[in-house]
């Protein structure tokens, strides 16, 4: 395994074997639904702990702004806007006005805002020099990263995959020694008519005019691969989203080395019974039932069938993605590896099992 710098990520923020304590993130959107998941989420790792929210008077602030803070009392908020202030204060929050000072007391900042309301804060995060992890889907300012890869570059704004290219790139990373070519066809949902609250659940995702922006993105993280993004059809409110990738190898494969393949890596499991996302969502369930109270533990990424055909140079395999789960997790593993330098492949394997989101034991597969 090639070292961090030869796989393009910079040179750790922090140093191990200076510093004893965690490393502290700042969320900006605190209140928002990828925010708060996002704070639960650090409040589990060893290393790692959100310790400031920037947050503003959401229209859902008395649902998740009062669960996040009284989850996690020691989360300190702060607002960039004066006129939140009295609101805010009035509401029952201890919220201060944030100024350039703060910038010093975080290590690492993670913007959630919607689109459009990135830019302006990376960029005073970046003249105050401290690196951003800028999750809105806004694209051309920063440096792509979806672990485990990073796209070439330099700068310490750093623009998060969407859920498509979070999957892809895990994907394709686990097949990179074998693959020449691939096609992906994409089926997910968007929210460009239902931006707003559903049952509290904000539906913000992009509307793709075509796969073109989503294969730009991915040429970033594949510079030499073959890799073409065919087309992207959208239907509102869908929570699995399906990927269909065809693909060619160097060598013949046979379907038991691919799924050995992407079996070992973390966050992907396959399933060689299921032919539907219902299928995937009928396992999930079995796996709730099995796991008692606990968190769901079933993967992100689940890659369907697995048809045993006579070796090849030809795969076609079907991948469902869930959306809800697939976001909060690379945010994390790409914080581990830029503050502590911890390789990206096991920076994953960290955040999956601090989550649970381990591979089922033998008896329920
Ligand atoms: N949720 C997911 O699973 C998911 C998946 C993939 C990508 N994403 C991306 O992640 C981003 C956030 O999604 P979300 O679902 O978490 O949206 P959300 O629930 O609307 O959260 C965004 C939060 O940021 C707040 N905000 C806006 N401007 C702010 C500012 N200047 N200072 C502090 N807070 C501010 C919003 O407040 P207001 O409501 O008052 O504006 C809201 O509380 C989006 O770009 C989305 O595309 C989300």
């Amino acid at each position: 395994m090639s070292n961090l710098i030869e796989q393009g990520w910079p040179k750790p923020i922090l140093d191990k074997n200076k510093l004893d304590r965690k490393a502290r993130i700042a969320i900006r959107g605190a209140f928002g639904q990828l925010g708060t998941r996002l704070i639960g989420a650090l409040g589990k790792q060893l290393d790692l702990e959100a310790t400031i929210g920037l947050v503003r008077r959401d229209p859902t602030v008395e649902l998740r702004g009062f669960a996040a803070v009284e989850g996690h009392p020691d989360l300190q908020l702060f607002t960039t806007d004066e006129s939140e202030l009295g609101a805010l204060k009035d509401l029952g929050f201890n919220v201060g006005l944030w100024t350039n000072d703060h910038f010093r007391d975080v290590d690492l900042m993670i913007d959630t805002t919607p689109p459009g309301k990135g830019a302006d804060f990376a960029y005073r995060s970046r003249e105050n020099n401290k690196p951003i992890i800028v999750q809105s889907g806004e694209r051309g300012f920063g440096r792509l990263v979806s672990p485990p890869l990073i796209a070439g570059g330099e700068g310490i704004i750093f623009e998060a995959g969407d859920c498509n290219v979070n999957a892809i790139s895990v994907v394709g990373s686990a097949l990179s020694g074998i693959l020449t070519r691939v096609g992906v066809n994409i089926l997910m949902q968007h929210g460009r008519f239902f931006h707003g609250r559903l049952r509290d659940e904000p539906v913000i995702s992009t509307y793709f005019v075509s796969g073109k922006p989503t294969q730009e993105h991915l040429q970033h993280l594949f510079p030499i691969l073959d890799l073409t993004v065919g087309n992207i059809s959208q239907v509102p409110s869908l929570r699995y989203y399906t990927h269909n990738f065809v693909m060619e190898t160097a060598d013949l494969v046979d379907a038991g080395e691919v799924r050995d393949l992407l079996d070992k890596h973390p966050r992907i499991r396959c399933l060689p019974h299921a032919t539907s996302t219902y299928d995937v969502r009928e396992y999930d369930n079995i796996l709730r039932a099995a796991g008692g109270a606990r968190l769901p533990p079933i993967v992100p990424i689940i890659v369907q069938g697995g048809t045993p055909f006579q070796k090849s140079k030809t795969v076609e395999m079907i991948v469902t993605i869930d959306s809800r789960r697939i976001t909060v997790l690379p945010n994390i593993d790409a914080a581990r590896t830029l503050l502590w330098g911890v390789e990206p492949i096991e920076s994953m394997r960290i955040t999956d099992e601090t989550m649970h989101f381990v591979k089922p034991p033998d008896e329920i597969k």
